[in-house]
């Protein structure tokens, strides 16, 4: 099967966790870039206009993949903005896609990610992971936004979300 691990990163974090998946899977990692810096305003900006950014490479460079696998963060409860372009090709370029990511879960869950990825892509994914880092954290109870957004995945950790991961992408591959 031809899959494309397909990553947008702010911190860093997503794109690690994505290199390290793509390495288990022999598949190839396509990174995001924005032509635009990004900037904490241009992410609240983009996330309360429900903007779509400019992005590089194009949507159409997918394809030729019998699946996709987006990383990326989850922002203000949805999937971050530079993969809105990607999953609105998907609407009239139907493809089976996953969504997976490492976010903040300081507040709990985020309940609005299926409905933001359908809304978009106009399917449902084949497989969504969402990991927290406030799990990766030794005090669940009193971690806050600010914990979470600071923290970079080290070694140890990119070791154990690609493992967690990977065992439910087996089941869709
Ligand atoms: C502006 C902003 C909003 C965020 N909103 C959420 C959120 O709603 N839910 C969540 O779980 N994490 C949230 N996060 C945390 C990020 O998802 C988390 O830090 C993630 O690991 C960053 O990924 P990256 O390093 O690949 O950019 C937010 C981070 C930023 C900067």
């Amino acid at each position: 099967m031809n899959i494309a691990v397909i990553s947008y990163s702010f911190t860093g974090n997503n794109q690690l966790l994505a290199g390290s998946v793509a390495k288990e899977l022999s598949a190839e990692h396509i990174q995001i870039s924005e032509p635009k810096t990004r900037t904490m305003g241009s992410i609240a900006l983009d996330m309360m206009f429900s903007r779509t950014p400019q992005v590089q490479p194009a949507p159409e460079t997918m394809e030729s993949y019998d699946l996709l696998l987006f990383f990326g963060p989850v922002w203000m409860g949805h999937v971050a903005a530079p993969l809105r372009a990607y999953l609105k090709y998907l609407k009239s370029h139907p493809q089976r896609y996953g969504f997976l990511s490492i976010s903040g879960g300081a507040d709990g869950p985020n309940p609005k990610l299926t409905g933001d990825l359908r809304k978009r892509a106009g399917a449902d994914p084949a497989v969504l992971i969402d990991l927290h880092i406030a799990d990766l954290l030794p005090n669940r109870e009193k971690t806050v936004r600010k914990d979470t957004t600071a923290y970079r995945l080290n070694d140890s950790d990119i070791h154990r979300l690609t493992y967690t991961m990977m065992k439910t992408i087996r089941d869709v591959i």
